[in-house]
């Protein structure tokens, strides 16, 4: 069986380690594993492949970046050749980027089925544009692999027929799970000059609604220079903020092996940090501060208060499960709510159904169809654990 497997952006690469182990130790499987380009910057790419042990790509299509029509456009066309001369028997595509919808628009026109892992989150937000793409993607896959309770729920009052629908855990949490003993041994504390056991925060921030608008981020930055009064915040910047935080006022960059012990307070920015580097901080932090899709389902596993910086999530179990707070971005509620849980930082969490560490092995299993239908048809989760 030919499984063709296509990633572009930083989080497609958590997601597909795992699926690429799981894929591995089928021998019936013969992998295509398909670069889009969409991220390039070794910090945003080639990093990843590194630390979570992914196998080169077969082909790197070099799309980079562009407005979301050239972008989309540029791996569709791009893809299409491979998948004509490859012809795999199922494309299989993760997340909610653009280079998920463009490649499973291209499979599924080539008479090519498709598998969505991560199907059926809905922020029900259409003007993020990853809402477009996660509603596309599962409108035209056939396979639908749901990583919480909410996306069975989500895909059923949709129309989408039961029989497509796979409840097999998180495959972000995997990738976490998989790579604990090599995260657990990073030295980036201090690297970073934090002192042993110094309290400090986390904030990533991309979201275009977020980041695009100098009026938005400048009010985000001031509101979290506040909170980092009270103790260092520690910002890895992704490239889409870099240009408007440098014209920001308050905010310091940050070189690693800097030498010098880290002050108690202060806003630090740093270059994108790799997945073993960022998780490894992110599992000593004292607050997580996030607009990342990601990083409120890391953090529920690691038990880290995380607040959400923005008025939704398509990741509601983050919330009934985990550690997550949705907080929006008005500053005066996001002070409160640091402040808040920086005093009180206990929150009650548990494990949601099935981040077990195991949802790579269900999805290749189903894909190899040997999968009895009952284990894992969208009932309720005791009855597929
Ligand atoms: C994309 C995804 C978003 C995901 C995020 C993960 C879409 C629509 N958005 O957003 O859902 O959460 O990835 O990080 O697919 N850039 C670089 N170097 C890189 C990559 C990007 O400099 O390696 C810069 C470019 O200026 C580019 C901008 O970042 O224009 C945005 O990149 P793009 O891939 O379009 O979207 P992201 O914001 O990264
Ligand atoms: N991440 C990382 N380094 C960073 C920021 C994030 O390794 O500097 C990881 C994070 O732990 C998660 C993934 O990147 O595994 C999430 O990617 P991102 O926040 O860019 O995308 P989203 O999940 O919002 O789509």
């Amino acid at each position: 069986m030919r499984v063709a497997i296509i990633a572009g952006a930083r989080p497609n690469f958590v997601k597909i380690a795992p699926l690429m182990k799981a894929i591995a130790a089928a021998p019936s499987i013969t992998p295509i594993l398909v670069h889009t380009g969409q991220h390039y910057d070794h910090s945003m790419s080639d990093q990843f492949f590194t630390d979570l042990d992914i196998p080169s790509a077969d082909f790197n299509l070099g799309v980079g970046s562009g407005t979301h029509a050239v972008q989309t456009a540029e791996v569709m066309q791009r893809l299409e050749p491979v998948l004509q001369d490859c012809k795999p028997d199922i494309v299989v595509v993760v997340g909610d980027v653009n280079s998920t919808v463009a490649a499973a628009l291209t499979a599924v026109k080539l008479g090519i089925r498709v598998a969505h892992v991560e199907a059926g989150l809905r922020s029900f937000d259409r003007t993020m544009p990853e809402e477009i793409n996660r509603i596309v993607t599962d409108a035209i896959s056939d396979l639908l692999f749901v990583s919480e309770e909410s996306g069975c729920t989500n895909l059923h009052r949709e129309g989408v027929a039961k029989g497509k629908v796979y409840f097999v855990g998180n495959v972000m949490i995997d990738a976490l799970e998989m790579s604990r003993p090599r995260w657990s041994r990073s030295r980036i504390t201090a690297r970073i000059g934090l002192e042993p056991g110094a309290a400090y925060a986390l904030l990533t921030l991309h979201r275009p609604s977020n980041a695009d608008d100098p009026k938005v981020l400048e009010s985000l930055i001031g509101a979290l220079r506040t909170v980092a009064r009270r103790l260092p915040i520690l910002f890895p910047v992704h490239p889409r903020v870099r240009r408007l935080l440098a014209e920001s006022d308050g905010v310091t960059w940050r070189a690693l092996d800097g030498g010098s012990t880290l002050p108690g307070s202060g806003l630090f920015c740093l270059d994108p940090l790799g997945y073993l580097d960022f998780i490894a901080l992110m599992s000593g932090a004292r607050l997580v501060l996030t607009d990342s899709g990601g990083v409120q389902e890391e953090t529920t596993i690691l038990g880290v208060p995380c607040l959400t910086l923005r008025h939704n999530t398509e990741r509601p179990v983050t919330v009934t499960h985990g550690t997550n707070r949705i907080v929006g971005t008005d500053p005066t509620i996001i002070i409160d709510a640091a402040v808040r849980a920086l005093e009180d930082p206990t929150r009650k969490h548990a494990t949601p159904p099935l981040w077990d560490g195991k949802a790579g092995d269900r999805i290749v299993s189903v894909v190899l169809n040997d999968a009895p239908d009952t284990l894992f048809d969208a009932g309720t989760a005791e009855a597929r654990a």
